[in-house]
């Protein structure tokens, strides 16, 4: 797949503006919207904390919860999306706002139920405790919002929803601290693995449903939502590609070559998010170990699929080495670290 490496080129911070997952958030004007708190001020943090102590002090005691994750979720298909996700008057905007209204509590409540149900000593550490809160404030911010009859009151549930993905983009990262800090009191794996399972599956159905539902207002006739109406594979691998070479470069001085076979010229529609996620990984992978087919050791192949098993130094395997190297490229994207 890769070629090996030829050139050699000095790490270069300024190309390392990697961010294609994260949009460019478009922040509310302060006139005439409703603000919504930003974890990033710092009345924002005094708001958190005075929030912190509202949800741990309720934080086995939330019955609206309770009674919201015994609801089951609504699952749409793919077709539905599509088939539903266009009308000329623009209704399909209001009731796809309607729907996420309503859907995303729920599974919001799912998630919390999740963490409730993990082992006392690890809900209790610091880090996924602060992700626990996240989910609980997102619930009330969400159940909290009046039912949405107009434009305008679908406009500011847009608002809400921009903020809760950012606010939440660094939810796998933390996940990821969090688990590796209360590694020693974990004594069944498996606890964990299913609960990593159901809570990342269902934050990338949960980001999906409201990256979808943004989408439906952009004007791009080749996209319904999130939903691209004739993906070109050979076109989005070349883009992760670029990215991981430009990774490579600045992590090691040099980058292979990348050489695309197959169906080129193939179109189909499809859902590139989960590929923006998958792809960079895998290219990350093979692009660090100069995968030409017989990659990965047999001595490893039972343990490459184990939440935190890596070969990398353990330099690179501290989640607040990818945050720490996020804030200084500004780029926030927690795919950044080349591997661990
Ligand atoms: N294409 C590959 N060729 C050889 N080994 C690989 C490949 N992809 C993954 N591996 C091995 O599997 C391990 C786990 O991979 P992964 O889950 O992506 O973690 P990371 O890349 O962060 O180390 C890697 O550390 C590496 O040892
Ligand atoms: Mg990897």
């Amino acid at each position: 797949m890769l070629s090996g490496a030829t050139c050699r080129a000095r790490p270069r911070l300024g190309s390392l503006l990697l961010d294609p997952l994260t949009k460019t958030v478009p922040l509310m004007s302060s006139t005439g919207s409703r603000r919504f708190r930003s974890t990033s001020s710092m009345q924002g943090f005094s708001e958190m904390a005075r929030e912190r102590s509202k949800t741990v002090t309720s934080f086995y005691n939330q019955s609206a919860i309770d009674v919201s994750a015994e609801k089951a979720s609504v699952r749409l298909t793919l077709a539905t999306l599509l088939y539903s996700g266009k009308s000329p008057d623009g209704h399909h905007v209001l009731s796809s706002a309607k729907y996420l209204h309503k859907e995303l509590p729920v599974r919001i409540s799912h998630r919390i139920k999740g963490f409730r149900s993990l082992p006392f000593i690890i809900g209790c550490n610091p880090t996924i405790l602060q992700v626990h809160e996240l989910y609980i404030r997102a619930y009330h911010m969400l159940s909290d919002f009046p039912s949405i009859k107009d434009q305008d009151e679908e406009a500011h549930f847009c608002k809400l929803v921009q903020q809760l993905l950012d606010d939440h983009k660094d939810v796998v990262t933390m996940l990821a601290q969090g688990f590796r800090e209360c590694r020693r009191h974990i004594q069944d794996e498996a606890i964990i693995r299913s609960f990593l399972d159901t809570t990342l599956c269902s934050r990338l159905g949960i980001r999906m449903l409201a990256t979808h539902h943004l989408a439906l207002h952009e004007d791009n006739p080749d996209f319904v939502g999130m939903i691209c109406r004739r993906l070109s594979p050979k076109k989005i691998v070349e883009k992760w590609v670029d990215f991981a070479r430009r990774l490579c470069e600045h992590q090691y001085g040099n980058s292979p070559r990348v050489r695309i076979n197959g169906h080129v010229a193939a179109r189909f529609p499809f859902i590139p998010l989960p590929l923006d996620y998958i792809l960079p990984e895998l290219l990350k992978n093979a692009m660090r170990i100069s995968d030409r087919g017989g990659g990965i050791p047999h001595n490893i192949i039972d343990k490459v699929m184990d939440y935190h098993f890596s070969t990398a130094e353990e330099s690179a395997q501290d989640p607040r080495m990818s945050n720490f190297f996020n804030n200084i490229t500004n780029s926030g994207n927690q795919s950044n670290p080349m591997h661990g």
